[in-house]
């Protein structure tokens, strides 16, 4: 397996390269790419890990060498948020970073899985997608937003909560990713109930989960360590798939359109990538009127990603 990591050098790139060095099958290869010149460092760095999984850096100038031949691509590239800000304020500056690395994509490995982590993820999956729509070359079944993050939130929330063993707990989460978008369902949750109040307060502290971490980094950034973890368990995943092993993971895909053209949903994924678009279930009336609610919303954010690449 080749690995791409867009964006290597940053807090979750280096989070999330130091955890693929360690856990990806032996035998693979990990490309490290960032404008930042710290990059050929990171990559050194790395390669002095003792597992069997080649490392290489790539700086500024050499993306198409970076992602030649990749199966998977992740791009956690580009700007974070600080205290006040929302993640559509990133868009202006994030939108042209992802047209230029999706349109590298398209041109050195447009079959590779691509897992798109820079904010705001509801815009900017839509602008992988045009880019390949315009060369061509769009599968929908292989470009992913990666909301893991949310799920192992909304785990370790409601095991926390419920005093349960959290790597039995599963909490299926919808939608989006940002604010209302995120949209957890806590009624599916096996082995545990949730009073009225429980359940408005878990959903809100998972939707501002990703702002409990701006206002505790204070100016720093935004979460990288959790996302690290996260984005690693969702790339396992992709390549688990890719070796013909049967996947589920929740991710944001354009699916059948019944919610929004995109729409973070459990999909099967297996060689060439979403091998089915799963149900996510019956809902509860609360989750009903919060996915009601929240679709304008989402709807607006795809539309902000498909504009910018159609102006
Ligand atoms: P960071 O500033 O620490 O790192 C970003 C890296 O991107 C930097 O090393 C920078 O040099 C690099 N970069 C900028 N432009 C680039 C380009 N054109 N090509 C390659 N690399 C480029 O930021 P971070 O904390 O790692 O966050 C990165 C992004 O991930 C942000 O947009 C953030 O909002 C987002 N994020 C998403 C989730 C999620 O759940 N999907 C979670 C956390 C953060
Ligand atoms: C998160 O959920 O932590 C990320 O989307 C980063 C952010 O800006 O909140």
């Amino acid at each position: 397996m080749k690995v791409a990591v867009l964006g290597a050098a940053g807090g979750i790139g280096q989070a999330l390269s130091l955890l693929l060095k360690n856990s990806l099958p032996a035998g693979s290869e990990l490309s490290l790419y960032d404008v930042a010149p710290v990059v050929p460092g990171v990559a050194v760095d790395l390669s002095h890990i003792p597992t069997a999984v080649a490392v290489k850096g790539f700086g500024k100038d050499d993306l198409d060498a970076a992602l030649s031949g990749c199966d998977v691509v992740l791009i956690p590239a580009g700007m974070p948020r600080k205290p006040g800000m929302d993640r559509a304020d990133l868009f202006n500056v994030n939108a042209s970073i992802i047209q230029t690395l999706a349109e590298g994509i398209v041109k050195n490995c447009p079959k590779a899985m691509v897992g798109v982590i820079t904010n705001p993820v509801n815009g900017t999956v839509p602008i992988v997608a045009e880019v390949f729509k315009k060369a061509g070359t769009y599968d929908p079944a292989r470009v992913f937003g990666v909301t893991t993050l949310d799920v192992i939130r909304a785990e370790t929330f409601v095991a926390e909560l419920k005093g349960l063993d959290v790597s039995q707990v599963k909490v299926p989460v919808i939608g989006g990713h940002s604010g209302t978008t995120i949209l957890p369902l806590l009624s599916q949750v096996q082995g545990a109930t949730f009073s009225d109040e429980e359940i408005a307060a878990l959903t809100t502290r998972i939707q501002n989960a990703g702002t409990e971490v701006v206002e505790a980094k204070a100016g720093g950034g935004s979460a990288t360590l959790s996302m690290g973890a996260a984005a690693a368990r969702f790339c396992l995943s992709l390549v688990k798939g890719l070796q013909g092993e049967d996947v589920i993971e929740y991710a944001y895909v354009e699916g059948n359109g019944e919610d929004a053209q995109f729409f973070a949903q459990p999909v099967r994924l297996g060689k060439n990538g979403v091998e089915e678009l799963l149900s996510y279930g019956e809902l509860s009336a609360f989750e009903q009127k919060a996915k009601d609610d929240m679709l304008a919303t989402l709807n607006k954010d795809i539309q902000e990603g498909v504009d910018f690449m159609n102006k």
